[in-house]
């Protein structure tokens, strides 16, 4: 008798805080007067790092094991400009510049789970929040913010996704505390 593995769809991102994610649902609600792209529920918004796909469940103790491994510092993110990405069909916020600590964080992650097996997908790593997929979705020209959403980032989450008919739902299986101390130049990021 074969014994059928739950696979859930998983990836680890940032997680915004309940503030944040206050100021991003502001946000939304302003674009949305001037677009009637699907605009992305604001208890789903995230920043992804490093995306699995199906997992079998009974790997979710390696994918833990990985992220307990990380040793990531704590950063402050500045998500200041709006813009359309054609190619993807999403309208995303991103930050002008990204902290090299975040690019650390999201490539360690994608180092560390391709070492422990895992098949990881190898797009260039541009940090973004998606607000709008596809729908009718009228590019907007890129804006920059007058107040940027600013997020004191201290930690990264497992999240698994669930979609149906209706949506996605995004659980938040597990997060991780980032260091609240400066990184050695030079500095390993793996324990
Ligand atoms: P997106 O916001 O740019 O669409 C859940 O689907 C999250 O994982 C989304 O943030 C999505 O990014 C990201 N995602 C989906 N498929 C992906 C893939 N193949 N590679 C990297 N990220 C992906």
């Amino acid at each position: 008798m074969s014994v059928e593995i739950k696979t859930l769809r998983l990836f680890f991102a940032l997680w915004p805080d309940e503030a944040v994610r206050a100021s991003l649902a502001q946000l939304v609600e302003a674009l949305k007067r001037t677009n009637r792209a699907r605009w992305v529920k604001p208890e789903n918004l995230h920043i992804t790092l490093a995306f699995l796909g199906r997992v079998s469940e009974d790997r979710l103790p390696l994918v833990s094991r990985v992220a307990d491994g990380i040793v990531g510092q704590s950063f402050d993110l500045s998500l200041d400009r709006v813009e359309c990405w054609q190619k993807s069909g999403i309208i995303c916020l991103s930050p002008i510049r990204t902290p090299e600590t975040l690019i650390n964080l999201a490539s360690t992650l994608i180092t560390e789970l391709s070492r422990a097996g895992f098949v990881m997908e190898k797009r260039p790593c541009r940090p973004h929040l998606t607000l709008a997929r596809k729908g009718h979705l009228d590019c907007i020209s890129p804006q920059v913010l007058d107040h940027p959403i600013r997020w004191d980032v201290g930690s990264f989450s497992l999240i698994e996704s669930q979609m149906s008919r209706v949506g996605s739902t995004y659980l938040v299986w597990n997060s991780w505390n980032l260091s609240r101390f400066k990184a050695i130049p030079g500095g390993s990021y793996v324990r």
